[in-house]
């Protein structure tokens, strides 16, 4: 495998400061190296800093938090469960996904597909046993096609960002929480209280989360019967719900296997933010296996 690294000068202490390590949490020796900044030579995830992104950045989580309400969650759900669009295979979608930046994001300034690939080589390198977390990191993305034509080009409010649960309180450590004010939920008390329509432990299987790419691709992973555990599908599924792994937030309504699972989000969090940086991949060179994680664990062809 040949990465170019071209990164500032890593730093451990550093590494203390940006990454909570809880007791409990599956840690390895030798762990993943945080870089002290990113492509745009910022602090990583840093909201505040004035940069030609930020604007942008906060606009687009005023229009998100105004319309991700439970009723329209819902609608998205079922109309993109069904997954009658597109027949393709997991690489395929990569190379689709190529196409398009995140918007919504301060750190990243680079095609998808080596953002991708960043994750998982990241991944690979520190737990090269897990083969799964390699395939979850190449893959928790891919929902992104939404913003592909084929998919009815859903804006980027609908498709990337944080994601929060909705149908319950928007907890205030929510990025640009304010904006939930004019969220027809907010005001609503069905939806407005600490439980809302769901009950404490009630599982985060059963919480419905804002819309977005994360809850598509598991979606689209439950339904074309993939084989990764269920932590995998977990990381998929809430790798955007910063409130959650974050600060702790809505822990309440998680079941003893959330417990679980969520130390395997926390290890793979950090290298979906921290490998956001110039580190250069030969796509070509690694593309062969990661063809054979996905012949292991997906079908060829899967409905989109
Ligand atoms: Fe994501
Ligand atoms: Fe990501």
């Amino acid at each position: 495998m040949t990465i170019i690294v071209e990164q500032p000068e890593l730093e451990s202490e550093v590494v203390e400061k940006k990454v909570d390590v809880e007791e409990n949490e599956l840690v390895l020796d030798g762990g993943f190296e945080v870089p002290d900044t990113n492509a745009f030579g910022q602090t990583f995830r840093d909201y505040n800093a004035e940069s030609e992104r930020q604007l942008s950045v906060e606009q687009f989580y005023r229009t998100n938090h105004i319309n991700q309400t439970y009723d329209f969650v819902k609608k998205m759900r079922e109309e993109y469960g069904v997954l009658k669009r597109v027949e393709m295979s997991i690489w395929e979608s990569c190379e689709l996904l190529n196409e398009f930046i995140d918007e919504s994001d301060p750190d990243l300034d680079e095609p998808q597909i080596e953002h991708l690939l960043q994750s998982a080589e990241a991944v690979r390198k520190d737990y090269p046993n897990e083969d799964w977390l390699h395939l979850t990191a190449l893959i928790h993305d891919l929902g992104k096609v939404l913003l592909h034509p084929s998919f009815g080009s859903l804006p980027q409010w609908a498709v990337v960002g944080d994601t929060f649960p909705v149908g319950c309180t928007f907890d205030e450590s929510i990025v640009h929480h304010k904006y939930f004010k004019e969220n027809p939920d907010y005001n609503n008390p069905a939806y407005n209280t600490k439980y809302g329509v769901y009950s404490e432990g009630c599982g985060l299987e059963n919480v419905v989360m804002s819309w977005g790419h994360d809850d598509y691709m598991y979606l689209v992973c439950k339904e074309n019967k993939c084989t990764l555990p269920p932590a995998g599908l977990f990381i998929i599924r809430f790798h955007s719900f910063y409130a959650l792994h974050r600060v702790g937030a809505y822990k309440y309504l998680m079941n003893e296997e959330d417990v679980e699972n969520l130390k395997w989000l926390k290890i793979f969090n950090k290298y979906d933010l921290y490998s956001k940086s110039k580190v250069r991949i030969d796509i070509e060179k690694v593309k062969p296996y990661y063809l054979s994680l996905i012949n292991k664990y997906f079908p060829e062809k899967l409905k989109w």
